[in-house]
């Protein structure tokens, strides 16, 4: 299993490096077979000891330049940083990155060897108009995104799950799954969307489920060791 924790506008350089202290001393009893990644915000990238791996929330698609405010491929190399996060519904929605701009993201991190967890999700509206219409909006998010990238890995997030404190039902993950797996011809495919240590047994027990893309419930060490060790 997969278990990455997003920690968006969360926490700081000096209680990352507390968060993971207390993670490292919990990771010793996770399974071998299990992978764990750590996004935290930018100002926090560095390089850590672990058997974690750590990934950007996001990052220009440039090596440098006049792109002021973002970071580029420079600032990660610095931390030997290959993992991203592209495409989360937080920054299409609020950064207003469109499909194109994301699609454009994408094949410049695949183009630099990343490994890319790439989110997709879809609206309550849409998910109240049923399956066929989830679905359809969720396939038009890899529309510019070459699904046969090896190092891709794919987290469904929908959007009214996130950080609602409501996940989604084992039937909807179930049925969403199943779909998406084949679309993407089997490659791994996270659940994101408040989950947390009292519904991650469930979740992860779900065909189709090959980990999580967690926020609030990994912000605290012991919560987020807690999922990774149930
Ligand atoms: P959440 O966020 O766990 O707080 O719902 C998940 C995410 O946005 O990745």
């Amino acid at each position: 299993m997969i278990f990455a924790a997003n920690f968006k506008t969360n926490h700081t350089r000096r209680s990352t490096e507390l968060y993971i202290d207390a993670l490292n001393k919990k990771l010793g009893a996770k399974s071998p077979e299990d992978k764990v990644y750590i996004f935290p915000p930018a100002t926090a990238l560095d390089s850590y000891e672990g058997d974690f791996t750590l990934g950007a929330q996001n990052a220009y698609p440039a090596h440098n330049g006049a792109y002021t405010g973002e970071i580029g491929l420079e600032q990660l190399d610095e931390f030997d940083i290959e993992t991203i996060l592209i495409g989360h519904s937080e920054r299409r929605e609020y950064m207003a990155e469109t499909q194109e701009k994301v699609a454009a993201k994408f094949a410049f991190f695949q183009e630099q060897g990343f490994e890319i967890i790439y989110c997709i999700g879809e609206p309550l509206a849409i998910r109240e108009k049923g399956f066929e219409s989830v679905m359809k909006y969720l396939l038009a998010q890899f529309e510019g995104i070459d699904i046969s990238y090896e190092k891709l890995i794919v987290a469904y997030e929908p959007i009214w799950a996130i950080g609602t404190g409501r996940s989604a039902t084992v039937e909807e993950i179930s049925s969403t799954h199943r779909a998406l797996k084949k679309a993407i011809n089997e490659k791994p495919l996270l659940y994101g969307g408040s989950a947390k240590p009292a519904n991650i047994k469930e979740i992860i027990s779900i065909a189709g489920v090959d980990g999580v893309l967690v926020g609030s419930a990994s912000l605290d060490a012991d919560s987020f060791s807690e999922m990774i060790l149930s």
